[in-house]
């Protein structure tokens, strides 16, 4: 199997406390590869780095065997990387179409001149965007709610916009903050369906996700990554993560008294 995506010592500190030190992991081409660990170990961060919105301090960053390190965020869209983010970051004044044609950016070429005198290629385009863009809402299963205000949708179904914005630029490499958070128990298991299909559609894909919800993160994970304090705790197959002492005492013990606790409220 290919590397889709390998990060290699990748650190980051802001004023004086390290954030993430010496990160290092690898996602194959074909596979769901989990972060976890608990509040503030670092995982978004990571994400972060990888997605351009923040320079590392040291590591390096390889996408498809490109170097991409310190590669700022709109070119890394070229490069076929998208992500989500761990807040919902919707338009909502905009229809859900709309909101899923930004993720098209990546793909259109304009000039003031081609607009305004609508030049056949700009309408091709637009058409393009169009198509693409409800092939997204599809795959989530938004198509139909495409002309509605982004507003009006109720939240596990803007969960599933975010994602179909991100799908919209046709990445080879997904990163997906907290995809679930908040989410029922069948939204979840609608959003694990849209993972696996993405990743199943083509050989070259790779989805990177960071998720609390530890049956969906069991369920669909090739490999996990847990961070802890800024650090690489573990790192393998669900049950070898499962089985760690180090990860349960971490991290997988304090999730499950979480839910023992909210199934008895
Ligand atoms: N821009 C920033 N400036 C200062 N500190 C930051 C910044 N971004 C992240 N941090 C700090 O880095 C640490 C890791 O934060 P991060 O958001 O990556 O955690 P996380 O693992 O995603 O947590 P959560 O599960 O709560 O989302 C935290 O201590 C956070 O306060
Ligand atoms: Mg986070």
């Amino acid at each position: 199997m290919n590397t889709a995506l390998e990060v290699r010592d990748l650190s980051v500190s802001f004023g004086g406390v390290a954030a993430v030190q010496g990160v290092s992991f690898c996602a194959r081409s074909g596979e769901v590869l989990s972060i976890i660990g608990p509040n503030g170990a670092g995982k978004t961060t990571v994400f972060n780095m990888i997605s351009g919105i923040y320079r590392p301090d040291a590591g390096r960053i390889n996408l498809h065997g490109a170097d991409v390190s310190g590669v700022p965020a709109f070119r890394l869209a070229r490069s076929g990387l998208s992500r989500t983010f761990q807040n919902i970051q919707i338009l909502a004044d905009q229809t859900v179409l709309d909101n899923v044609s930004i993720g098209r950016c990546r793909w259109e070429h304009t000039s003031l001149l081609a607009d305004l005198f609508r030049f056949p290629s700009v309408v091709a385009q637009n058409e393009e965007t169009r198509r693409k863009s409800l092939m997204a809402l599809d795959a989530v299963g938004l198509a139909q709610q495409a002309d509605v205000l982004a507003a009006n949708l109720p939240y596990g179904d803007l969960k599933r916009l975010e994602i179909a914005r991100a799908m919209a630029s046709e990445p080879t490499v997904l990163l997906l903050d907290e995809p679930a958070a908040g989410c029922n128990a069948v939204e979840t298991d609608a959003i694990n369906d849209v993972i696996r299909k993405f990743v199943a559609a083509d050989a070259r894909r790779a989805v990177v996700l960071i998720e609390h919800d530890m049956k969906m993160v069991m369920a669909i994970s090739n490999q996990i990554v847990v961070l802890n304090q800024g650090q690489v705790l573990a790192c393998g197959s669900p049950a070898e993560v499962r089985g760690d002492e180090r990860v349960v005492e971490a991290y997988l013990g304090v999730q499950s008294a979480e839910d023992a606790a909210h199934a008895a409220d």
